[in-house]
């Protein structure tokens, strides 16, 4: 599996799974079949409802524990230290893990840096392996660099071909926070999957348009994680290391950047 390293030497899969809207049984079937078919980082939330299921996919998959990558998040009723020291636990328990790898603040809040000790705290006692935020724009980020004693090793932020915040990977590199995408296919909302652009530079590799999508963020060094509810899509989506886009395809691609968001409530902290 091809990966990132993160500040602290980590390492994180480039490819995972994204679990928003899958919950139940649903969610155990696809997190066990990701696995088994290679994934190996899974993206969950507090908020998503599914952490139990996204635990019992991982024991389902029979994959080595110590193989996979495992992203949780947490969230606005967890808006104090207490609470977040709290939020941790029970996250591990919904997961029934003893770690998870990565451990995100989903949001920004008010209350985010009493919250981000909370995670440094559980860092350092090895609950956590990796900590960082989500959905912290540059101004955001920029505040909170100066609130935090470990820099965040990653911030997930929507990051697509139509959004795609070249600027601010390289500002955030610079201090050691990586970019990881979330709805890296601007989850379906719009042609993205149809894109004339996407079809005609496809066609050369032998791909769908999704794939060529994905393969632009991943070429960028910026881990992706997609949601599918369908075992195909699983596949097409992790088939992204057999070719390779040509500097005129990128720039091709980095022209269909409209450097704005599809999901108003972003803007909304
Ligand atoms: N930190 C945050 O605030 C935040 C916010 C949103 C999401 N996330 C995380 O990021 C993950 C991904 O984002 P997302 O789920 O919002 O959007 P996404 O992954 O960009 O898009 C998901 C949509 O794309 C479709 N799809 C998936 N693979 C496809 C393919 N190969 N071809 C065509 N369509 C395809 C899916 O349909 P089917 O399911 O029908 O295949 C689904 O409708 C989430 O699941 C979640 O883990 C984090």
């Amino acid at each position: 599996m091809e990966s990132i390293q993160l500040s602290n030497g980590m390492t994180m899969p480039l490819i995972g799974l994204g679990t928003w809207d899958l919950n139940g049984q649903e969610c155990v079937k696809m997190v066990k079949t990701a696995l088994q078919l290679g994934y190996r980082l899974v993206d969950t939330a507090q908020m998503y409802g599914n952490e139990q299921a996204v635990g019992e996919g991982i024991r389902q998959s029979g994959i080595p524990r110590s193989e996979i990558f495992v992203t949780t998040k947490i969230y606005r009723p967890s808006a104090s230290y207490e609470k977040a020291r709290a939020a941790i636990d029970v996250s591990l328990a919904r997961l029934g893990l003893t770690y998870v790898d990565l451990l995100l603040l989903h949001e920004p809040y008010q209350a985010g840096p009493q919250m981000y000790r909370a995670l440094e705290e559980a860092y350092a006692q090895g609950k956590v392996h990796a900590i960082g935020i989500s959905n912290y724009d540059e101004n955001w980020y920029r505040t909170f660099l100066k609130q935090c004693t470990i820099k965040p090793m990653v911030n997930q932020l929507e990051t697509h071909i139509f959004y795609q915040r070249a600027n601010f990977q390289r500002e955030m590199a610079a201090e050691g926070t990586m970019l990881q995408a979330w709805a890296p296919l601007a989850q379906a909302k719009t042609n993205l999957t149809t894109h004339p652009v996407l079809v005609r530079i496809g066609q050369a590799h032998g791909k769908r348009a999704a794939q060529v999508a994905l393969r632009f963020l991943v070429q960028r060094g910026i881990s992706v994680i997609p949601k599918t509810r369908h075992e195909a899509r699983l596949k097409e989506n992790l088939a992204l290391f057999d070719f390779t886009l040509s500097d005129a395809e990128m720039q091709s691609i980095e022209a269909l950047d409209q450097a704005k968001t599809f999901f108003p409530w972003t803007l909304a902290f």
